[in-house]
């Protein structure tokens, strides 16, 4: 098993085998967290600084977790308690951390290319958190790692992915990585929020919910990204949830063994009902313990936990 980056920055750039090292190493590194003692030496004396110009519950507590798991030192950077606020820039701020001479800088920003910026000017392994409306590689991993997981093979699999998908990470990278492993993607939404040229990322666009459900075996729910947002793009969340909120009738559409995921946070009775949220067929915090294992994986693929474990 390799994996060819330096940097994760993206999904658009990886190949298929590089994905499938990622979900492979990710199922190793996941018994340890099911351990009494989750905890491994294979980063021990490694530095990583979890950087969020943006807010995260999953995405930093997990890189975190994934980090400790792994005995790495991690510290955690957040924009609103830092010197940003007093007019810092980004470059500047990477620079005083890498000055402190870490081995991974993870980054989430608002700014869609911050760190493909990033890591054109740091000694660091970069690895993308999401930025602005461009990619969440770690995110579609962990759904893929999750489908693997109910589904087992991804060819021919239909998922279907809702909501607003101009705005969303999530969805571009999740159409970048389930393409390149031969599932079929259906993206769905408003026009306003549904461009056409998602046609060209090579998945099918629908605005009907209704018809896109019959025979899903994947249902993949985003959520309104209103701070993304820089216009009204629909009349009002009552018309919205009318077309496009998952229920239970409408779950019925869908194939008998079909899974409902969400990256989080979900915004209950808007794009999903309580009951679809919490029923057996949702695999949503699934997805956030998945989280952990993919983001072991990730450190430990670009840290050289391999290199390391030999010379220990
Ligand atoms: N899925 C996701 O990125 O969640 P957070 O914003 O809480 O990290």
């Amino acid at each position: 098993m390799e994996f060819k980056q330096r940097h994760l920055l993206g999904i658009q750039h990886l190949d298929v085998s590089d994905i499938l090292t990622v979900l492979d190493t990710a199922e190793s590194l996941s018994e340890i967290s099911t351990r009494e003692v989750k905890k491994v030496p294979t980063l021990r004396g490694k530095t990583i600084v979890n950087l969020f110009f943006e807010p995260s519950t999953r995405t930093r507590s997990s890189f975190e977790l994934a980090a400790k798991r792994l005995s790495a030192d991690i510290i955690n950077f957040s924009q609103q308690t830092s010197s940003v606020v007093k007019g810092e820039s980004l470059k500047d701020t990477v620079l005083n951390f890498e000055a402190m001479n870490p081995d991974a800088l993870v980054i989430r920003h608002s700014c869609s290319g911050a760190p493909h910026f990033v890591s054109t000017f740091c000694r660091s392994h970069v690895i993308n958190a999401g930025d602005g409306s461009h990619e969440h590689p770690t995110q579609a991993l962990l759904d893929a790692f999750t489908i693997r997981q109910a589904k087992k093979s991804f060819r021919d699999l239909r998922v279907v992915i809702v909501g607003d998908i101009l705005h969303s990470r999530v969805a571009r990278s999740n159409v970048f990585l389930l393409s390149k492993l031969g599932a079929q993607i259906t993206l769905v939404g408003p026009p306003s929020l549904l461009p056409e040229e998602f046609k060209n990322f090579g998945a099918t666009i629908s605005h009907s919910l209704d018809e896109s459900l019959a025979g899903a075996d994947v249902i993949m729910m985003l959520r309104i990204q209103t701070e993304r947002q820089k216009a009204n793009f629909f009349p009002s969340i009552r018309e919205y949830r009318n077309l496009y909120c998952l229920t239970e009738k409408r779950f019925q559409l869908a194939n008998k063994d079909a899974i409902i995921m969400h990256p989080g946070p979900i915004n209950r009775g808007v794009e999903i009902s309580s009951e679809m949220a919490d029923s057996v067929k949702s695999v949503i915090l699934k997805q956030v313990e998945n989280g952990i294992a993919i983001r072991m994986a990730i450190l430990y693929l670009l840290l050289g936990g391999r290199e390391r474990e030999t010379a220990d």
